[in-house]
């Protein structure tokens, strides 16, 4: 598939205004991301990798970047353009999801399994909930992923939430498969929202910038 098909772009779920954007693109692209492009092969190892030809170092493998931040900072476009550009230069699959958007989806498929199992929803019902369990499993396993807008989805959903984003960036970090997070919590609130043990992993799991500087969307109007 070429780099050029909308297809492919649209495959990663990437938002239009950043398809074939990579950071060298932006004026200035936050270190930390850039660290993650050099630092690809100590973060994430192929799946048919056999353990002699791992990193010495294992300490990086799974580890992602969190950017936190007011909105309009850009957290957004810098996060898609690391993906891209890790995607282009190291062969490897990628994905973007708005956190929200999964979490809805995920409730969606509940319902939608249940009426399945009384026999009610008819083909289309069945239909939906395998495309939601495909989706879902490239969340699990694609090489790179940008959640976008953690916490925002809070206020609707907490519980709930809070406990699939800890099992999805658990999950991760272990298969050495990292992540990119956007998030307008701060480090203190990130704990407030979800927990103690999610943020201390958190720590671990993530180079933590945060993002500050003008509002980009203020400046524009
Ligand atoms: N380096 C930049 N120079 C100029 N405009 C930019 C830059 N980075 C982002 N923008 C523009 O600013 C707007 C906001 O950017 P973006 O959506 O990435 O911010 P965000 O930090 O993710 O915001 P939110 O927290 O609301 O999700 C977008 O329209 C984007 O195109
Ligand atoms: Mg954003």
């Amino acid at each position: 598939m070429t780099v050029n098909s909308s297809y492919y772009w649209r495959q990663m779920g990437l938002p239009g205004r950043t398809w074939g954007i990579r950071l060298g693109d932006l004026d200035e692209p936050f270190q930390e991301l850039i660290d993650l492009h050099l630092d690809w092969p100590n973060r994430h190892i192929p799946q048919d990798t056999p353990l002699h030809q791992f990193p010495s170092d294992r300490s990086r493998l799974g580890r992602g970047v969190m950017l936190s931040g007011e909105p309009g900072r850009g957290k957004t476009t810098q996060a898609c353009a690391a993906l891209v550009s890790i995607c282009r230069k190291y062969q490897v699959d990628g994905h973007f999801i708005r956190f929200s958007d999964y979490v809805q989806s995920k409730t969606k498929s509940f319902t939608l399994h249940n009426k399945v199992d009384k026999g009610l929803g008819g083909e289309a019902a069945i239909a939906e909930t395998e495309r939601f369990a495909e989706l879902e499993t490239r969340l699990y396993t694609v090489p790179l992923l940008v959640l976008d807008d953690v916490g925002k989805e809070h206020r609707t959903a907490s519980g709930y939430a809070a406990q699939q984003v800890t099992t999805l960036l658990r999950h991760r970090h272990d298969a050495m498969l990292p992540t990119i997070i956007t998030t307008n919590l701060r480090g203190g609130e990130w704990a407030a929202v979800y927990d103690e043990s999610t943020a201390s992993f958190a720590m671990e799991a993530f180079d933590i910038v945060y993002v500050s500087g003008p509002d980009y969307r203020a400046a524009s109007t």
